[in-house]
Parts: C-alpha cells; sequence; structure tokens
C-alpha cells in the first residue's frame, strides 16, 4: 500500500480572521478530493454523494458530470426535503450511511467530511461495495480522532467527563484503511494534518458547532469557564489551536468484490 500515495505531514496554519469558520475548512477538504476526481478520466454516468449536506459538493459534482445522474444522501431529512424543493438537476433522499443502498449499481461514491460519523464504519463500507459498479470509484475524506485533540485534553483537565468531544471516538485512518481492505483496493491516499489557530475558546466553540461536533455538555459551562480555557490551552499549547486530521481516500472494487445488487 505504500506505493499509493504519501502520508504527509502537512501543517496548514491559519489564524481564524482569514478563515472563515467551518465551511473553509470543509470546502478545502473538498477543493482537494474534486481536483483527484477531476486528474482521473473517468466515464461517469451515476454518482452518489454520501452525507451530502447542504448539496455545495453535490452540485460541484453536476457541475463536472453534468450528464451523470446526480443524487445527494443524508440523513438530515428537513434538509433533502429543501435541496429537493428549491434545486434541479440533483436529486437528494434521506439515508443513513449504514443503512441506505442505491437502487442500482453506482460509478462513483463520493463524500466529503461525512462518512466518519458512521455509527458502524465497516457496514456503512459494506454498504458502498454492495452497490459500486464493477469497475466505481469512491472517493472519501474522513476526519481521524485527532481532530480537536487538544480540546478534549483541556476538557479532561477541567471539567472531566462533563464534555465530550464526539471526534474522540472518530476511527483512526489506520483502522480505516484496515477495513477498506475487505471490500476495495486503495489506489490513491493523502493525509492531512491541518492546524488552526483561534483567538478564543469562544471561536473553537462557534467553528465546533457549525461543522456539527456540537460538543455535548457545552451549554452547561459555568461563568468564567472559557477564560480558564483560555488559560488552560495558552499554558498548554502557547496559543488557542485545534487539530484536523484527515485522510483523503480513493478506493475500487477488489478483484470478484464486483457489485451484488445487479446480479
Ligand atoms: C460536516 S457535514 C459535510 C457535508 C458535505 N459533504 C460537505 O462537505 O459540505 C456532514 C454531513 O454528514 C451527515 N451525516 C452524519 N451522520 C450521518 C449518517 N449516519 N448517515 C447519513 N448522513 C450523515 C450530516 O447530516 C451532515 O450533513
Amino acid at each position: 500500500m505504500d506505493n499509493v500515495g504519501n502520508v504527509r505531514k502537512k501543517p496548514v496554519i491559519r489564524r481564524l480572521s482569514d478563515y472563515k469558520l467551518a465551511s473553509t475548512l470543509q470546502n478545502q477538504v473538498w477543493q482537494t478530493l474534486k481536483s483527484r476526481i477531476s486528474s482521473q478520466s473517468l466515464e461517469i454516468s451515476s454518482v452518489v454523494d454520501l452525507g451530502c449536506g447542504s448539496g455545495v459538493n453535490t452540485f460541484g459534482l453536476l457541475d463536472m458530470f453534468p450528464d451523470a445522474q446526480i443524487l445527494g444522501v443524508d440523513s438530515d431529512a428537513p434538509m433533502m426535503c429543501y435541496l429537493n424543493d428549491q434545486h434541479e438537476g440533483c436529486r437528494f433522499v434521506v439515508g443513513d450511511f449504514g443503512e441506505w443502498i442505491a437502487p442500482g449499481p453506482v460509478d462513483m461514491v463520493v463524500s466529503s467530511s461525512a462518512l466518519h460519523w458512521a455509527s458502524d464504519p465497516e457496514v456503512a463500507l459494506k454498504c458502498i461495495s454492495g452497490y459500486l459498479a464493477e469497475e466505481g470509484r469512491v472517493f472519501l475524506a474522513i476526519f481521524g480522532p485527532k481532530t480537536y485533540w487538544e480540546f478534549q485534553e483541556i476538557c479532561d483537565a477541567l471539567v472531566k467527563g462533563r464534555v465530550e468531544i464526539p471526534a474522540k471516538h472518530f476511527l483512526p485512518l489506520t483502522d480505516w484503511e484496515r477495513l477498506f481492505e475487505l471490500d476495495f483496493e486503495i489506489v490513491w491516499r493523502d493525509t492531512w494534518e491541518d492546524l488552526a489557530i483561534f483567538d478564543s475558546t469562544l471561536d473553537i466553540l462557534r467553528m465546533m458547532h457549525k461543522t456539527q461536533t456540537q460538543g455535548r455538555g457545552l451549554v452547561h459551562w459555568a461563568p468564567g469557564l472559557l477564560r480558564a480555557f483560555d488559560a488552560a490551552y495558552h499554558a498548554r499549547f502557547g496559543g488557542v489551536r485545534i487539530s484536523h486530521e484527515i485522510g483523503f481516500y480513493e478506493l475500487r472494487l477488489r478483484p470478484g468484490r464486483s457489485r451484488r445488487i445487479s446480479e
């Protein structure tokens, strides 16, 4: 697998002031995935965008493959309903990573900044391999547990057990790679370690809220705690900074694992 891409530590250091909160990171992640997709001359007639959220990438995929059938899938029912009402050219359906199966073989599955939320990643990957066309490709950008780890460390020190960051439970990228190998070959991969510098803990909380990392329990913070967090951050990390660990992958089905649904 070592020949499929670089494992690259790429500390991208940014200040929040020139960094428009969560959507900037999500957009950067998508741009990386998109440039990989564009660099492949793929014959695509059907695309699924898994965990499509607001549909911004789904419409990007429509621009890239205007003749393809493009389907966005997300567990957020009101958002899917809204998108179906507002937009033409793509279709949106409600589905969970662990359950949703496409009605026919799909040439390309894309999932950007989303699949790490799957409650059972192995089942989610089985669902994909169940409907991916024989020559199909999967393009993923997933976050690992080294995302927000600094935040978790300070939470553990200051408010033991009261604030748990969901990223703590994200699967390590090496575990994802072991799961991929059950049904897929890794064609390409890249990894980022992104370091964002924030002006204050409050900015981090805003960011986490936007990225759906909604740190449960944050609302219960006592007055003065944010200040204590800031102080703890500065003492421990020399600034208010948050890491994101992101893995990018292109996968194809292993020989003999071709689609089951059309057979
Ligand atoms: C951070 S957003 C990314 C949205 C979009 N892919 C982007 O890059 O802008 C993650 C999305 O995954 C969806 N999601 C989370 N868990 C899910 C699940 N189990 N099944 C389907 N979608 C899920 C959320 O509703 C959300 O829209």
